[in-house]
C-alpha cells in the first residue's frame, strides 16, 4: 500500500507523521502553509477555508471549499488540495508573480484589513469562481453597484454569496468583501485550475494507517465496510467529519478505529426512478442540492438554511440522520417527506420508514454494524409543501424549532398532511395529532386554527439556552398560520 500522502498545491506532501485524528488544518499549518488559520476550530468562522478537487457536478471535477479544522488528514489521502498560498502564480523559484483574480479583487477593494480571515475567504470565494455553472455575465471585472441585475445575494457575476456564508470577518465588515466577490470575471483560458476540472479527480485512496493504538480506515467497498463494523464495533463512521471534527477539537474525543465512508461507491449515487428518488448517504448537501436542482421543493428550501457552504460541501444526510440529534434540519423534512432509509449490515439490507428510525435521545434502530447506505423519497411529492426554521439567525445557525408541511389539497380540501418536527421532542417526531386534525377538512382559516392550536401541544418541548418551552410550543402554530397565509393564494387560484 502506498504511504498516505497529499497533493498540496501541486507537491504529493506525506501526511505522516501524524495522528489518526490530526486535521487537515494541523497537517498544512505543520508544513508551513500557515495561510490556512484556526479561528473556532470547529467550522464556524472559515479561517481554516481550503480547496479539495472532488467529483464535480457539471464537469468532472468540482473545486470544493471545505473547513480544514473538521477533516481528518487521513480522510484525504491521496486527494488534492490547493491552499491561499497554491492559488497565486509563481515562478520557478515559487516566488509569487502574480495574485490569482479573487487575490487581485479583495487587495483592491478593501476586502482586509487584518488579514486574519481573508486566505479562508479567498479559497470559499475560489470555489465559486470555479464553480462551473456560475453564470458570468463577461469576462472582465466590473462594478457591482453599477450593475442592475445586482441584488443582495446574487451578484451580476452569477457570484452566489452564499458561497461565503460560513465565512466570518471580524473588523473589515462585509460591504468590501462582497464587491470584490461581485466583481471577479470568469477563468482565463490558460487558468491551470480551471482547466484541471476537466479531467476526473484523484480516486479514494484505500487507507489503512495505525498509529499510537488508533486507526484510520478507508475500505473499498460496502461489504468490507460491514465486515469491519462487525470486527470493531466501537469504531466512528465518518463521511463529512463535519460532526466528529468538532468532537475532537472541542471535546477532545479520540476513537480507536475512525472508518470513512464518504467515498464508497454504494453510498455514493442519486437516482430518480418513477415512484421514488434514491439518495445515497455519502452525497453531501451540496451535491444533492445541485443534482436535484429544485425538483424536491422542499429539500430546495431545506438547504440554504442548513448550515453553511462550507459546510454543506461535506456534511451528508446519511451523517445527520445517524448522530440522531433532535434538532438536525434534514430529519423534520424527510418525515414530511415520508423518506425511509436502507439500511445495509451483516445480514443485507433493509427498508426502515424514517418515522420508525428513531427510538431515543441520539438512538435509532439502526444495529451494531448497520450502516444507512441510501435515503428514499416517495414520489409522486406532495405540492404544497414549506420548511420553517426558527433560528436566532436567518442563515448558518442551529434551529430552535423546525417545522416542515407537505400537504395534499385538492378542491379546498385536505387530502393529506404530513408534519415533520425537530426541536421539540428527544427525536424528530411527526406530529400525528395535527395532521388527523387536518385531513379530511377545508383548508380555511378556522381549520388552519383549530389545528395549529393542536400542533402547539405536539411533543415535549423544554426550555433551554436557545428558547423555552413555551416559545417552542407557540413557533409550532404560529408556523402553521405561516403556512396558511403562504398557500392560501396558490390553493384558491
Ligand atoms: Fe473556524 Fe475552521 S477554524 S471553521
Ligand atoms: Fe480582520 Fe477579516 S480582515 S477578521
Amino acid at each position: 500500500m502506498v504511504a498516505a500522502r497529499i497533493t498540496v498545491n501541486g507537491k504529493e506532501t506525506p501526511i505522516a507523521p501524524a495522528a489518526a485524528h490530526t486535521t487537515v488544518l494541523d497537517f498544512l499549518r505543520d508544513r508551513g502553509l500557515t495561510g490556512t488559520k484556526e479561528g473556532c476550530a470547529e467550522g464556524e468562522c472559515g479561517a481554516c477555508s481550503v480547496l479539495v478537487a472532488r467529483p464535480g457536478v457539471n464537469k468532472p471535477t468540482d473545486w470544493v471549499a471545505v473547513n480544514a479544522c473538521l477533516v481528518p488528514a487521513l480522510a484525504l489521502d491521496g486527494q488534492e488540495v490547493i491552499t491561499s498560498e497554491g492559488l497565486a502564480t509563481v515562478d520557478e523559484s515559487g516566488a509569487a508573480t502574480a495574485l490569482h483574480p479573487v487575490q487581485e479583487e479583495m487587495a483592491v477593494r478593501g476586502g482586509s484589513q487584518c488579514g486574519y480571515c481573508t486566505p479562508g475567504f479567498i479559497c470559499s470565494m475560489a470555489s465559486e469562481y470555479y464553480r462551473p455553472d456560475r453564470c458570468a455575465h463577461g469576462d472582465t471585472a466590473h462594478d457591482a453597484a453599477s450593475d442592475a441585475d445586482a441584488d443582495a445575494e446574487d451578484g451580476p457575476n452569477g457570484f452566489d454569496l452564499h458561497a461565503l456564508s460560513g465565512n466570518l470577518c471580524r473588523c473589515t465588515g462585509y460591504r468590501p468583501i462582497r464587491d470584490a466577490a461581485f466583481a471577479v470575471g470568469s477563468p482565463a483560458e490558460d487558468d491551470v485550475l480551471a482547466q484541471r476540472r476537466e479531467q476526473a479527480p484523484p480516486e479514494a485512496a484505500a487507507t489503512e494507517y495505525t498509529r499510537d493504538d488508533s486507526a484510520f480506515l478507508r475500505p473499498g467497498t460496502l461489504a468490507e465496510t460491514v465486515r469491519l463494523l462487525r470486527e470493531r464495533p466501537g469504531a466512528v463512521v465518518v463521511a463529512g467529519s463535519t460532526d466528529w471534527g468538532v468532537e475532537v477539537n472541542i471535546r477532545s474525543r479520540r476513537a480507536d478505529c475512525v472508518i470513512a465512508v464518504d467515498r464508497l461507491p454504494e453510498l455514493r449515487e442519486l437516482r430518480v426512478e418513477s415512484d421514488h428518488i434514491e439518495i445515497g448517504a455519502a452525497q453531501t448537501l451540496t451535491e444533492i442540492e445541485r443534482r436535484l436542482d429544485g425538483s424536491v421543493p422542499l429539500l430546495a428550501e431545506l438547504f440554504p438554511q442548513f448550515a453553511s457552504r462550507l459546510i454543506r460541501n461535506s456534511a451528508t444526510l446519511g451523517g445527520n440522520l445517524g448522530t440522531g440529534s433532535p434538532i438536525g434540519d434534514s430529519p423534520p423534512v424527510l418525515l414530511a417527506l415520508e423518506a425511509s432509509l436502507l439500511l445495509a449490515g451483516p445480514d443485507g439490507e433493509r427498508e426502515v420508514p424514517l418515522a420508525e428510525y428513531f427510538t431515543g435521545y441520539r438512538q435509532s434502530v439502526r444495529r451494531p454494524g448497520e450502516l444507512i447506505r441510501a435515503v428514499r423519497v416517495p414520489l409522486p411529492l406532495s405540492p404544497v409543501t414549506a420548511f420553517h426554521k426558527i433560528a436566532k439567525r436567518r442563515f448558518d445557525d442551529i434551529s430552535s424549532v423546525a417545522v416542515a408541511f407537505a400537504l395534499d389539497i385538492e378542491d379546498g380540501i385536505v387530502r393529506k398532511a404530513r408534519i415533520g418536527l425537530g426541536g421539540v421532542a428527544a427525536t424528530p417526531i411527526r406530529a400525528l395529532t395535527t395532521e388527523a386534525a387536518l385531513e379530511g377538512r377545508a383548508w380555511t382559516a378556522e381549520t388552519v386554527e383549530a389545528a395549529a392550536r393542536i400542533l402547539r401541544a405536539e411533543g415535549t418541548p423544554m426550555d433551554d439556552h436557545r428558547a423555552s418551552a413555551l416559545y417552542r410550543s407557540a413557533m409550532l402554530g404560529q408556523s402553521l398560520n405561516k403556512l396558511y397565509a403562504q398557500t392560501t393564494e396558490a390553493v384558491s387560484s
